[in-house]
Protein backbone atom coordinates (compact mmCIF):
# COMPACT_ATOMS: atom_id res chain seq x y z
CA UNK A 1 0.00 0.00 0.00
CA UNK A 2 3.13 2.43 -0.43
CA UNK A 3 1.95 5.26 -1.91
CA UNK A 4 -1.75 5.12 -1.71
CA UNK A 5 -4.34 7.30 -3.65
CA UNK A 6 -6.40 10.12 -1.61
CA UNK A 7 -10.05 9.49 -1.21
CA UNK A 8 -12.18 10.51 -3.53
CA UNK A 9 -14.65 13.72 -2.48
CA UNK A 10 -11.68 15.99 -1.30
CA UNK A 11 -11.42 19.38 -1.39
CA UNK A 12 -8.58 21.44 -0.20
CA UNK A 13 -9.21 24.34 2.10
CA UNK A 14 -7.22 27.25 1.44
CA UNK A 15 -5.92 28.94 5.45
CA UNK A 16 -6.04 32.10 6.04
CA UNK A 17 -2.41 32.17 7.99
CA UNK A 18 0.23 31.60 4.83
CA UNK A 19 3.09 30.49 5.06
CA UNK A 20 4.38 33.58 3.89
CA UNK A 21 2.83 35.13 6.72
CA UNK A 22 4.11 32.59 9.19
CA UNK A 23 8.10 33.13 7.73
CA UNK A 24 7.55 36.67 8.04
CA UNK A 25 6.42 36.12 12.19
CA UNK A 26 9.35 33.39 12.38
CA UNK A 27 12.60 36.22 10.56
CA UNK A 28 13.43 32.77 7.84
CA UNK A 29 12.02 30.90 5.71
CA UNK A 30 10.73 27.13 6.17
CA UNK A 31 12.60 24.53 4.52
CA UNK A 32 13.52 20.45 5.09
CA UNK A 33 17.05 19.71 5.76
CA UNK A 34 17.30 16.31 4.66
CA UNK A 35 20.53 14.04 6.59
CA UNK A 36 20.99 10.94 4.58
CA UNK A 37 23.59 8.29 5.11
CA UNK A 38 24.41 5.26 6.18
CA UNK A 39 23.62 4.04 10.14
CA UNK A 40 26.68 5.72 12.43
CA UNK A 41 27.64 7.71 9.47
CA UNK A 42 26.31 11.10 11.90
CA UNK A 43 22.92 12.01 11.08
CA UNK A 44 21.47 12.37 14.18
CA UNK A 45 24.43 13.93 15.45
CA UNK A 46 24.86 16.88 12.88
CA UNK A 47 20.82 17.04 12.56
CA UNK A 48 20.78 18.00 16.57
CA UNK A 49 23.75 20.18 16.87
CA UNK A 50 22.74 22.49 13.77
CA UNK A 51 19.48 22.35 14.83
CA UNK A 52 20.83 23.72 17.99
CA UNK A 53 22.86 26.13 16.92
CA UNK A 54 19.63 27.23 14.68
CA UNK A 55 17.91 27.34 17.56
CA UNK A 56 20.48 29.47 19.57
CA UNK A 57 20.40 31.86 16.74
CA UNK A 58 16.93 32.31 17.25
CA UNK A 59 15.16 29.87 14.27
CA UNK A 60 12.28 27.74 14.90
CA UNK A 61 13.50 24.45 14.48
CA UNK A 62 12.29 20.32 14.71
CA UNK A 63 14.11 17.21 14.42
CA UNK A 64 12.34 14.39 13.06
CA UNK A 65 14.55 11.69 13.85
CA UNK A 66 14.90 7.70 12.88
CA UNK A 67 14.49 5.80 15.77
CA UNK A 68 11.76 8.42 17.32
CA UNK A 69 9.44 8.33 14.55
CA UNK A 70 9.57 4.56 13.38
CA UNK A 71 8.23 4.14 18.27
CA UNK A 72 5.63 6.27 17.10
CA UNK A 73 3.68 7.76 13.67
CA UNK A 74 5.43 4.55 11.66
CA UNK A 75 5.15 1.61 14.29
CA UNK A 76 4.26 -1.04 12.21
CA UNK A 77 6.91 -0.50 9.87
CA UNK A 78 9.64 -2.78 9.49
CA UNK A 79 12.95 -2.92 6.89
CA UNK A 80 11.67 -4.40 3.74
CA UNK A 81 12.26 -2.13 0.70
CA UNK A 82 8.36 -1.39 0.47
CA UNK A 83 7.71 -0.66 4.57
CA UNK A 84 11.28 1.71 4.83
CA UNK A 85 9.74 3.55 0.99
CA UNK A 86 6.42 3.57 3.17
CA UNK A 87 8.27 5.09 5.79
CA UNK A 88 10.22 7.77 3.83
CA UNK A 89 7.36 8.63 2.36
CA UNK A 90 5.63 9.70 5.49
CA UNK A 91 7.92 11.07 6.55
CA UNK A 92 8.36 13.53 3.26
CA UNK A 93 4.65 14.62 3.77
CA UNK A 94 5.47 15.38 7.73
CA UNK A 95 8.42 17.18 6.35
CA UNK A 96 6.26 19.41 3.92
CA UNK A 97 3.70 19.99 6.54
CA UNK A 98 6.81 21.36 8.84
CA UNK A 99 8.31 23.70 5.42
CA UNK A 100 4.45 25.03 5.54
CA UNK A 101 4.35 25.97 9.13
CA UNK A 102 7.38 27.64 8.43
CA UNK A 103 9.94 25.76 10.58
CA UNK A 104 13.48 24.74 9.75
CA UNK A 105 12.93 21.18 10.03
CA UNK A 106 15.46 18.70 10.32
CA UNK A 107 15.22 14.84 8.87
CA UNK A 108 17.55 12.24 10.46
CA UNK A 109 16.71 8.88 8.41
CA UNK A 110 18.92 6.51 6.46
CA UNK A 111 16.70 7.07 3.26
CA UNK A 112 19.01 4.59 1.31
CA UNK A 113 16.98 5.16 -1.76
CA UNK A 114 17.17 7.86 -4.30
CA UNK A 115 13.81 7.94 -5.61
CA UNK A 116 12.32 8.05 -2.36
CA UNK A 117 14.52 10.82 -1.34
CA UNK A 118 13.59 12.31 -4.81
CA UNK A 119 9.89 12.08 -3.90
CA UNK A 120 10.27 13.36 -0.27
CA UNK A 121 12.04 16.68 -2.27
CA UNK A 122 9.31 16.36 -4.91
CA UNK A 123 6.14 17.12 -2.27
CA UNK A 124 8.14 20.81 -1.08
CA UNK A 125 6.65 23.76 -2.36
CA UNK A 126 9.51 25.26 -4.74
CA UNK A 127 13.02 24.40 -5.05
CA UNK A 128 15.26 25.36 -2.37
CA UNK A 129 13.48 23.99 0.42
CA UNK A 130 14.49 20.86 0.39
CA UNK A 131 18.37 20.73 1.08
CA UNK A 132 19.80 17.14 1.07
CA UNK A 133 22.75 16.53 3.39
CA UNK A 134 24.52 13.74 2.48
CA UNK A 135 26.46 12.70 5.55
CA UNK A 136 29.53 10.39 3.97
CA UNK A 137 31.11 8.43 5.95
CA UNK A 138 33.08 4.51 4.51
CA UNK A 139 31.12 1.06 5.94
CA UNK A 140 34.49 0.90 7.56
CA UNK A 141 34.04 3.81 9.34
CA UNK A 142 30.74 3.84 10.28
CA UNK A 143 30.57 0.17 11.75
CA UNK A 144 33.79 1.12 13.85
CA UNK A 145 31.90 3.79 15.04
CA UNK A 146 28.87 1.40 15.86
CA UNK A 147 26.95 3.68 17.89
CA UNK A 148 24.23 1.03 18.41
CA UNK A 149 26.31 -1.68 18.04
CA UNK A 150 24.01 -2.53 15.09
CA UNK A 151 27.02 -3.32 12.63
CA UNK A 152 28.05 -5.91 15.27
CA UNK A 153 25.29 -7.78 14.97
CA UNK A 154 24.53 -7.00 11.25
CA UNK A 155 28.10 -8.50 10.38
CA UNK A 156 27.70 -11.29 12.69
CA UNK A 157 24.08 -12.43 10.92
CA UNK A 158 21.35 -11.26 13.67
CA UNK A 159 20.24 -8.44 11.78
CA UNK A 160 19.34 -9.32 7.97
CA UNK A 161 18.43 -6.32 5.31
CA UNK A 162 21.22 -3.93 6.81
CA UNK A 163 21.93 -0.53 4.48
CA UNK A 164 25.79 -1.30 3.57
CA UNK A 165 26.38 -4.61 4.77
CA UNK A 166 23.45 -6.90 3.51
CA UNK A 167 23.82 -7.34 -0.05
CA UNK A 168 20.28 -7.50 -0.92
CA UNK A 169 20.31 -3.48 1.34
CA UNK A 170 22.49 -1.22 -0.72
CA UNK A 171 22.91 2.66 -0.11
CA UNK A 172 22.63 4.41 -3.58
CA UNK A 173 24.92 7.98 -2.93
CA UNK A 174 22.82 10.71 -3.80
CA UNK A 175 24.10 12.55 -7.23
CA UNK A 176 22.29 15.78 -6.41
CA UNK A 177 23.15 16.65 -2.57
CA UNK A 178 23.31 20.13 -1.78
CA UNK A 179 25.54 19.87 0.99
CA UNK A 180 28.20 17.22 1.27
CA UNK A 181 29.48 16.79 4.80
CA UNK A 182 32.82 14.06 5.11
CA UNK A 183 32.42 12.70 8.70
CA UNK A 184 35.52 10.70 8.11
CA UNK A 185 37.30 13.47 7.95
CA UNK A 186 35.85 16.21 9.68
CA UNK A 187 35.05 16.60 13.25
CA UNK A 188 31.20 17.48 14.17
CA UNK A 189 32.24 21.23 14.94
CA UNK A 190 33.50 21.41 11.06
CA UNK A 191 30.33 20.11 9.76
CA UNK A 192 28.44 21.90 11.51
CA UNK A 193 29.45 25.11 10.45
CA UNK A 194 29.79 23.71 7.01
CA UNK A 195 26.26 23.44 6.76
CA UNK A 196 25.52 26.61 8.49
CA UNK A 197 27.62 28.61 6.19
CA UNK A 198 25.56 26.73 3.25
CA UNK A 199 22.49 27.63 4.57
CA UNK A 200 23.30 31.12 4.66
CA UNK A 201 24.70 31.60 1.49
CA UNK A 202 21.28 30.10 0.04
CA UNK A 203 19.18 32.73 1.48
CA UNK A 204 17.95 29.81 4.04
CA UNK A 205 18.56 31.75 7.27
CA UNK A 206 20.16 35.52 7.61
CA UNK A 207 23.70 36.02 8.26
CA UNK A 208 24.68 36.08 11.64
CA UNK A 209 24.81 40.08 12.49
CA UNK A 210 28.35 40.85 13.40
N1 LIG B 1 32.03 14.69 11.93
C1 LIG B 1 31.14 13.93 12.57
N2 LIG B 1 29.82 14.14 12.40
C2 LIG B 1 28.92 13.38 13.04
N3 LIG B 1 29.21 12.38 13.90
C3 LIG B 1 30.52 12.12 14.12
C4 LIG B 1 31.53 12.87 13.46
N4 LIG B 1 32.72 12.39 13.85
C5 LIG B 1 32.47 11.40 14.72
N5 LIG B 1 31.15 11.23 14.90
C6 LIG B 1 30.54 10.21 15.78
O1 LIG B 1 29.85 9.25 14.97
C7 LIG B 1 28.70 8.78 15.64
C8 LIG B 1 27.47 9.01 14.73
O2 LIG B 1 26.32 8.47 15.34
P1 LIG B 1 24.85 8.94 14.94
O3 LIG B 1 24.80 10.42 14.87
O4 LIG B 1 23.91 8.26 15.89
O5 LIG B 1 24.73 8.32 13.49
P2 LIG B 1 23.39 8.07 12.59
O6 LIG B 1 22.29 8.90 13.16
O7 LIG B 1 23.81 8.48 11.22
O8 LIG B 1 23.11 6.61 12.68
C9 LIG B 1 28.58 9.52 16.95
O9 LIG B 1 29.14 8.72 17.97
C10 LIG B 1 29.45 10.77 16.70
O10 LIG B 1 30.01 11.28 17.88
MG1 LIG C 1 20.43 8.31 13.92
Amino acid sequence: MTNPQPAENLTWHKHKVSRGDREAANGHRGATLWFTGLSGSGKSTLANEVAFALHQRGARTYVLDGDNIRMGLNRGLGFSPEDRQENIRRIGEVAKLFTDAGVLNLTAFVSPYREDRAAARSLQPEPGRFIEVWVKADVATCASRDPKGLYRRALAGEITGFTGVSADAPYEEPHDAEIVVETARHSVPECVSQILSELERRGVIPPVQS
